[in-house]
């Protein structure tokens, strides 16, 4: 096994879930391609994985993969009339998807996990350390996080996975990380990994978040990973077994802690909060829409004083 000493230049990007919290909106559509603002939310993370270098680009999808394929793809009869209307703008805004990176995709049939999502990725990707990004997990773009994951990559070998502080109460709805500080890095070594514990038994309140650097002996992991947590096969179940392989077998995992703006699209109500926050920061429809919120907001306080 290498050691993925070349630099990591290959994304994946899981977008095969079943996207059930978001019924019915996700029964025809996956929950990547929801409009944040006027983006599908995969967008946002196609552009965060090339800034950060990463241009060969590989989405897993499952059903319903047409919207997906159909967004990143030349649509030719929207050009012509766009063109026929001098609509440059919008012209550009349409064809930026197509040219931003080379994408590739790769069929998971059954919803079997991140995972087994990953595992999908085994023939693209090969012996190289790659990137993973969730598409339903956005960074803000003032805040990069996967250059550092690289770099401590880069650094220490291994794995490293992306972690925030949540609040206890919340922990049940992530994976959970037990950490060692590393106080001579700005990472810190992970010791264990826990899917959705209970509140009681998580070993601390550091929530995993969808941004992975992973090295490649993952693949070997995930093939002999059970089905876990929800009977699917869990990427934290196989990250727990890289904790313990040894460094010259590729193992050991290390996080970054993150303390940047993250927004989480697959929950509904982050999803909507995702939405406003970018639409008033956005320079053309920011002014107008702030102002009506702030209308809005006063109307919601009157009407609750009145009751
Ligand atoms: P989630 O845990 O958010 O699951 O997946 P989900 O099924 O998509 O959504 P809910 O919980 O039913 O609403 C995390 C990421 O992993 C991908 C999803 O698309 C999402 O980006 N995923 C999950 C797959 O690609 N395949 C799977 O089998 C499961």
């Amino acid at each position: 096994m290498t050691s993925g000493t070349h630099a990591v230049t290959k994304a994946v990007i899981p977008a095969a879930g079943l996207g059930t919290r978001f019924l019915p909106a996700t029964k025809a559509t996956p929950k990547e391609m929801l409009p944040v603002v006027d983006k599908p939310a995969i967008q946002y993370v196609v552009e965060e994985a090339v800034a950060a270098g990463l241009d060969d680009v590989l989405i897993v999808t499952g059903r319903n993969k047409r919207s997906l394929e159909d967004h990143f793809d030349r649509a030719l009869e929207l050009e012509d009339a766009l063109q026929a209307k001098n609509d440059n703008e919008r012209l550009r805004r349409i064809r930026e998807a197509q040219v931003l990176a080379d994408i590739h995709y790769v069929r998971q049939g059954d919803a079997l996990g991140l995972g087994h999502a990953v595992l999908c990725a085994e023939r693209h990707v090969g012996d190289q350390v790659f990137a993973v990004l969730l598409g339903d997990d956005l960074i803000d773009r003032r805040d990069p996080l996967l250059p550092s994951m690289i770099d401590i990559q880069r650094r220490h070998g291994g794995s490293v996975i992306a972690l925030i502080e949540v609040d206890p109460d919340h922990v049940h709805l992530y994976g959970c990380a037990a950490v060692n500080a590393d106080p001579a890095d700005d990472s810190v070594v992970v010791t264990d990994l826990v899917e959705k514990p209970d509140p009681a038994e998580a070993p601390s309140n550091l929530a995993v978040i969808g941004r992975y650097v992973l090295h490649p002996a993952v693949f070997d992991v995930l093939r002999d990973t059970a089905p876990g947590q929800g009977g699917e096969i869990q990427l934290t179940d196989a990250l727990r077994a890289l904790i313990t392989t040894p460094p010259e077998n590729g193992g050991g995992v290390r996080a970054v802690v993150f303390r940047g703006r993250r927004y989480d699209t697959g929950d509904r109500l982050d999803y909507l909060r995702t939405t406003v926050r970018l639409a008033v920061e956005r320079s053309d429809l920011g002014p107008e829409f702030r102002s009506w919120l702030r209308e809005f907001v006063a109307e919601l306080e009157a009407t609750e004083t009145e009751r």
